[in-house]
């Protein structure tokens, strides 16, 4: 049997999915280019700019794609600014851009970057709470949390390596554990809740490997009474309370950092991402508490594109870095008009750049792919403004809508 068409499998999920705004494929309004009919703008600054989506784009897992370093070192070469913009993660930001730096070979700085978890850096009310830090390679998570501030971050490595029987399955992987695991701040100790270990907010920073543990984990956390673990609620399944009493104990809230069911990686078809996790969590969630049936959800919040708060965050970003490339220019830099949100996933970069309504009344023109997730000749679930091969394609694409002449 054929393998199903990506639009297929990515057609199927997203029936169960959330439905953001649909957008219909409007024209580029594009403006003439420095000589623009309202004259001159100051010193060349472009009116324009760009975010490009990283997985699919710019890389196939660790390998860059033929033209990305053609098409980013253009864009440096005319001065036009451009931000990178992915739902990927797992690393600082400034180790991640030293990477990306060295495999496109272009000069990149963490303030053109934006990850999927970078906005978890402004969540102060947490960072000097107990958080357990969910998924990545060994406990690279937890570094980023530290170097984020948050003072005391668990890993659920770190509590399988102290209570093994806690999940059953990954004795096998219990030496590799050791390796990258700490002891606990406090013990697992239900008699004595007041000095147990207490999650005060679960963060699910990137792909998680081991989904057995982590599943187990997370679960084991939002089943508890106020986030101590070892500990079972009350409340839960009582009727009297909203949500059938689950997450209403004072269990710590859980967040997502990147929503994607699927994803590009070497593989020529696409895997699953942090959101096939999170499927799999909601699945087992539903079978013990009853699920939508049975009047329960599982509370959460899940980050990442398409949400707006990314989209949002990311714009800031890309103002202050255009403001930082031409700080030199005396008076206004001018309106940044549009955004080219190059992307290869339907589900994340086109409907978040679709829906997106910029409080600058920035435009943000999706474009899409076709050496990711999004493959020819099938039809997007999300309608993006331009279809093209690949990154180069779009920039050319752009620069011409722009008529951005050298
Ligand atoms: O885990 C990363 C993946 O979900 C997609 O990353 O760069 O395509 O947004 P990106
Ligand atoms: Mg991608």
């Amino acid at each position: 049997m054929a393998a199903p068409s990506v639009s297929t499998l990515l057609r199927l999920a997203s029936r169960t999915r959330p439905r953001l705004a649909p957008c219909t494929r409007r024209p580029v309004q594009a403006h003439r280019s420095q000589q623009s009919a309202a004259g001159p703008r100051p010193s060349g600054v472009p009116e324009f700019a760009f975010a490009f989506d990283i997985d699919g784009v710019l890389l196939r897992s660790a390998d860059p794609l033929p033209r990305a370093h053609r098409a980013l070192s253009y864009l440096q070469s005319q001065s036009i600014p451009f931000i990178l913009l992915t739902n990927g993660g797992g690393k600082h930001e400034s180790e991640r851009v030293a990477d990306l730096t060295e495999k496109l070979g272009v000069t990149l700085d963490t303030a053109m970057f934006v990850q999927s978890h970078t906005p978890f850096a402004d969540m102060d009310e947490y960072k000097s709470k107990t958080v357990l830090v969910v998924g990545g390679d060994d406990d690279k998570c937890r570094h980023v949390a530290e170097r984020y501030g948050f003072k005391t971050a668990v890993t659920p490595g770190d509590i399988f390596v102290q209570y093994p029987a806690v999940w059953p399955f990954s004795q096998h992987l219990l030496d590799y554990y050791k390796t990258c695991s700490r002891p606990l701040p406090r013990p697992i100790d239900p008699d004595s809740p007041e000095t147990s270990l207490k999650i005060d907010a679960i963060f699910v920073y990137n792909d998680p490997r081991d989904w057995g543990l982590d599943l187990q984990i997370v679960q084991d956390v939002l089943l508890s009474h106020r986030g101590i673990l070892g500990t079972w609620s009350e409340k839960n399944g009582k009727t009297a309370f909203p949500n059938k009493g689950f997450q209403q104990d004072g269990q710590p809230p859980l967040y997502f950092s990147n929503p994607d069911l699927l994803w590009a990686a070497k593989y020529h078809l696409p895997r699953l991402g942090q959101g096939g996790f999170r499927e799999a969590l909601e699945g087992v969630w539903a079978a013990l508490t009853g699920g939508k049936d049975n009047g329960v959800e599982l509370i959460k919040t899940v980050g990442g594109k398409p949400h707006r708060p990314t989209y949002e965050f990311a714009e800031k970003r890309l103002i202050a870095h255009r403001q930082q490339m031409f700080r030199k220019v005396d008076g206004s830099l001018g309106h940044l008009k549009r955004v080219y949100m190059v992307g290869d996933n339907p589900e994340s970069d086109i409907l978040g750049s679709n829906s997106f309504k910029s409080p600058h009344e920035t435009d943000w023109v999706s474009v899409l792919v076709q050496t990711g997730v999004y493959k020819k000749g099938e039809v997007p679930a999300h309608e993006p403004r331009m279809v093209v091969g690949d990154v180069l394609d779009a920039v050319n694409w752009a620069v011409r809508q722009e008529r951005w002449s050298v």
